[in-house]
């Protein structure tokens, strides 16, 4: 864990910093476990890409899907897929650092199962939860309380820009304000000319925690959290860009990590 922090906080909290090395934290680079890369070659592109745009580590967060798979089923995937991934890495240098993680789709009951700790991003208890499209019955934010009182697990909601287009948006942002969640946002929330200036507010106010590209691909959904890096630098400066290196750095050490 140690050469992780070194790469995501070097130059964090420095005002003379250039080059703020940042965390992807949602990604399907993983080849072969999800509807992500293809292959290893996509995987070792999608990895300089993110090297390019100096991104230090990347979460990888395949998805999760109970009524398809068990956890034992989908780990033994995925750390398969991250054993002939690193092997590839091998050859090369300069790539990012990888945490295992998983994009766990909500269902039901997850609150009650125990398997959901293994599921969790790296060694921590902070974990990666795909919400459905809203609106949320009440028993949706309750079993994220759940998870959190009886797991003892953080829910961490994945790509909230995907749930603001929905009637109750405000609603929605206020509930989850009120529970113990992290949120993440994805990376083209604010360089779409429709939803930047939204989502600046929302770091600004500090309703997002946390930023993935949620990449799938090179073409379709490619890696691309630096043009979001750039645009948060160049509107509201490093300070917001070092808090969110500051949550990334206390969830891959299992810290405390609140939405307030
Ligand atoms: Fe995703």
């Amino acid at each position: 864990m140690a050469d992780i922090t070194a790469s995501i906080t070097a130059t964090a909290g420095s005002k003379n910093c250039t080059m703020l090395k940042i965390t992807d934290f949602h990604t399907h680079i993983l080849p072969h476990v999800d509807d992500g890369s293809k292959n290893t070659e996509m995987s070792l592109s999608m990895l300089r890409s993110e090297a390019a745009q100096h991104v230090g580590c990347v979460v990888l967060t395949p998805h999760f899907y109970a009524d398809r798979d068990t956890p034992e089923h989908f780990l033994q995937r995925r750390d398969e897929a991250l054993h002939h991934l690193r092997k590839a890495m091998e050859q090369q240098t300069d790539l990012p650092k990888l945490v295992a993680g998983a994009e766990v789709a909500y269902y039901r009951g997850m609150s009650e199962s125990d398997a959901l700790k293994k599921l969790c991003i790296g060694n921590s208890s902070y974990i990666l939860v795909e919400l459905p499209a809203p609106p949320w019955k009440e028993y949706v934010y309750e079993e994220l309380l759940e998870i959190f009182r009886k797991l003892g697990l953080t829910p961490v909601i994945a790509h909230i820009d995907r749930y603001l287009p929905f009637w109750g948006a405000d609603r929605i942002m206020e509930r989850l304000a009120a529970l113990p969640v992290l949120i993440q946002a994805n990376s083209h929330f604010f360089t779409r000319a429709a939803t930047a200036s939204r989502a600046l507010r929302m770091l600004q106010q500090g309703k997002i925690h946390l930023l993935g590209s949620d990449c799938h691909d090179l073409i379709s959904r490619p890696p691309e959290l630096g043009k979001a890096v750039e645009r948060i630098k160049n509107r509201l400066g490093e300070e917001f860009l070092e808090q969110i290196v500051q949550n990334e750095t206390k969830i891959l050490h299992n810290l405390c990590c609140t939405n307030v």
